[in-house]
């Protein structure tokens, strides 16, 4: 009879046995197709263009996919694929420049469009075709037609030999590709975004039916190869992490815990910069609904008091980030033999700080969350998080039995309310602050928006404006809200709040927050304006 041991390695290990190789060649939705492959319930993993063939040989993918990209084949010394790819004997995907490559390298030609053609585009599909057979969103007597999204300059204009064309469109007769016999396959347009209707649909045929993988990679079989992982890793030693109330915090947190029990230390500092009630929200979850063993510091006069008189946003980014560190540094001093450091690093971070050898889609983050550790503290680093998606971590947090409300808030950033004091921080505006902050985001909640948006808050202006109260006049503090809605929080437009949301909203904080009499919208995009005011 299997041991509990082994049962669990083989579901670590199986459901990681099958995967797909992402090769990226600098397309800002090169992780969207990384996603919708792991959506399909398959492991895949991004490399830049330029990889070495033995690491390829050591991944062993069950199959490629080739990202699309911002070169063109038909410059001088284009990327290319490594000629492993199309030798190994398992099936490749190009998608838009992955397709051209394939096609220039394998002996086709392809050369600028008249037109550079950007946005919804109708492809006629031949009935043939493994991956996209019987995959339609209208039929006709001549092919069935499909809604896609295209964003490209140039185009195939000749098959390599053994390929057939298996998609045309007005702009390009070669939309789509396919050497049936060698398991390779070209698309012009882009699956991987939604507007391209069938495009999970395309994928699954791709990464199931073609690629022969298992649909293993879902949320319980991804726990048990982590928990197995960790307790492998750490044997019987001590884990320190610093617990934020964040998302991925929290998930490492339950993760962790699930797999080393009381081995498991939380630090949480409270700086006096959370929202409304988060303190104790964060410690009635893990102390006592998860019994986390965790240490709460209550810090906030220590981080008023240097923050006082502070007005620069990068100067009072600093100095948090220095009290952190002091403070958190202190406690983990005073823990006995803790041998790791436990940190929330997602598998985007690893991705864009490694960057794409084309280096041209991977935009450089700005900030960093508070809590980057000095090597001093000499402790072995650990991230269970590190190869997983978001979307990915939130789900096996909620299989954890994390609350779906704190699993699926919106991101709040690490030095907290700090960014949205403008100048100055004094107790006295961050209190006013979160009052009116959590009015906005419980009427969010009850009217059904929260979800609605990507991120919503306010903001404190240290300006005092004149209002009627009553009938005396008086001068008090400004309120601005702002909600966004944004994939990647890159780019974001305002959201469009019905008024008499707003409304609502605004009397209350007026009424219910004494000290403010003025309360507006943020109606600015991103860019120009960032989402955070600082
Ligand atoms: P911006 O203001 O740059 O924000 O448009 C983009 C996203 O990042 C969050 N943000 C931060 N997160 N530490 C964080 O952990 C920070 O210093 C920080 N600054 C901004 C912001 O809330 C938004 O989601």
């Amino acid at each position: 009879m299997p041991t509990q041991a082994a049962g669990l390695q083989s579901a670590a290990a199986s459901v990681v046995q099958h995967r797909i190789l992402i090769l990226d060649f600098g397309s800002q939705y090169t992780q969207l197709i990384a996603r919708r492959v792991r959506e399909a319930g398959v492991y895949s993993e991004i490399f830049p263009w330029d990889i070495a063939e033995s690491a390829i040989r050591d991944f062993a993918p069950d199959g490629f996919i080739l990202s699309g990209g911002p070169e063109s084949v038909v410059l001088s010394e284009p990327p290319r694929a490594p000629d492993l790819v199309f030798d190994m004997g398992v099936p490749v995907l190009g998608v838009c420049y992955g397709m051209q490559t394939m096609a220039a390298q394998l002996g086709g030609r392809v050369a600028p469009s008249a037109e550079r053609e950007f946005g919804y585009a109708m492809v006629t599909t031949s009935a043939d075709s493994r991956l996209l057979q019987g995959l339609a969103d209208d039929l006709h007597e001549n092919g069935d037609e499909l809604h896609v999204w295209m964003s490209h300059g140039d185009r195939v204009q000749s098959l390599p030999d053994g390929f057939e064309p298996i998609a045309s469109s007005a702009n390009s007769p070669l939309a789509g590709m396919a050497d049936e016999r060698r398991g390779l396959y070209g698309v012009q347009f882009h699956p991987e975004v939604t507007h391209t209707e069938q495009g999970q649909r395309i994928i699954e045929r791709f990464v199931r039916d073609i690629c022969a993988c298992p649909d293993t990679w879902q949320p319980g079989n991804i726990i048990a190869r982590d928990i197995e992982n960790i307790r492998r890793q750490v044997g019987g030693e001590r884990v320190l992490l610093g617990l934020s109330g964040g998302v991925d915090s929290s998930v490492v947190a339950a993760l962790l815990h699930e797999a080393l029990g009381d081995q498991l230390i939380c630090v949480f500092v409270d700086h006096g910069l959370l929202r409304l009630n988060e303190g104790d929200q964060v410690m009635a979850v893990f102390a006592e609904h998860l019994g986390v063993d965790v240490v709460r510091v209550n810090a906030e006069d220590r981080f008023m008091a240097a923050l006082a008189g502070v007005s620069d946003p990068e100067e009072k980014r600093r100095r948090i980030g220095r009290m952190f560190i002091e403070v958190f540094e202190e406690q983990a001093a005073a823990l006995e033999d803790v041998q790791w450091l436990a940190q929330g690093t997602i598998y985007p971070d690893v991705v864009e700080s490694a960057g794409s050898s084309t280096g041209k889609a991977h935009v450089i983050k700005s900030h960093h969350n508070v809590g980057g550790l000095p090597d001093r503290m000499q402790l072995k680093l650990i991230e269970p998080l590190r190869d997983l998606f978001k979307d990915e971590v939130r789900k096996i947090g909620v299989e954890l039995g994390l609350p779906r409300d704190l699993v699926y808030r919106h991101p709040f950033p690490g030095p907290g309310l700090a960014v949205r004091i403008l100048g100055e921080i004094k107790k006295e505006y961050a209190d006013l602050l979160r009052a009116a902050d959590a009015i906005f985001i419980d009427e969010l909640r009850q009217e059904g928006l929260y979800d609605q948006v990507s991120q919503a808050f306010a903001v404190f202006l240290p300006v005092k404006s004149v209002g009627v109260m009553g009938d005396g006049r008086r001068y008090d503090y400004v309120i601005s809200l702002r909600a966004v809605e944004t994939v990647d929080f890159m780019t974001a437009s305002w959201a469009r709040l019905p008024y008499e949301f707003l409304d609502h909203v605004s009397r209350r904080i007026i009424n219910e927050v004494p000290g403010v009499s003025r309360v507006t919208y943020d109606i600015s995009g991103k860019p120009p304006a960032t989402i955070e005011w600082e």
